[in-house]
């Protein structure tokens, strides 16, 4: 890719009709597999989790099943802090808080184990996608249940046509690209 961010977030490939027909597909496995760009990315996400000095001032990470790992366990390294998976329903084997949210036809669960945050953690939210919002506000209910608080939300991407945006509220949003 070409150098820094533009070139890493350009990497991202567009596949038309997939899941669907009429959904264009946003495949990040491209800029995954490259180890430039994929530094540029978490670096650039990791940076929602730092003050204006650079120094990080969250106390964990939180990354949303599935792909929110796979962005949200690397910011939490460079960050020097620990990761925290909110898990899709029945996945954690201890005492969960769950929150559920609508989906398009039906309604989805996510859950996170009760003692993975301190009451008064900052945490920051990683995923690779904002569209409706509902991951991330159900994520953020998760956070409330603990005692804990978002300092903020970090997003390979955002969804603009959709009110993604909305459903965050106040918390400062970062979004690499806007789609
Ligand atoms: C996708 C995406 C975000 C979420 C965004 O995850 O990875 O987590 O949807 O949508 P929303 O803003 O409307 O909630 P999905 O639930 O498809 O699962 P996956 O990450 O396991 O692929
Ligand atoms: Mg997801």
């Amino acid at each position: 890719p070409g150098p820094g961010l533009a070139g890493a977030l350009a990497l991202i490939a567009d596949v038309p009709d997939f899941p669907e027909p009429g959904i264009l597909f946003k495949d990040i496995t491209p800029l995954l597999a490259d180890h430039t760009a994929l530094t540029a990315v978490i670096g650039a996400l990791a940076a929602a989790g730092r003050d204006d000095s650079g120094r990080p001032v969250v106390d964990k990470v939180l990354g949303m099943e599935s792909r929110g790992f796979i962005l949200g366990a690397p910011v939490a390294l460079a960050l020097g802090v620990g990761f925290v998976p909110v898990r899709k329903a029945g996945k954690l084997p201890r005492e969960t808080y769950a929150v559920s949210y609508a989906l398009e036809y039906g309604e989805a669960t996510l859950e996170v184990h009760r003692d993975a945050l301190e009451p008064g953690d900052r945490v920051l939210l990683v995923d690779d996608v904002l569209a409706t919002g509902g991951t991330a506000k159900a994520t953020m209910e998760l956070v409330e249940h603990c005692g804990a608080s978002v300092h903020a939300v970090a997003m390979l991407m955002e969804l603009g046509f959709l009110p993604g945006r909305d459903a965050i509220g106040d918390v400062p949003l970062t979004c690499l690209l806007t789609v």
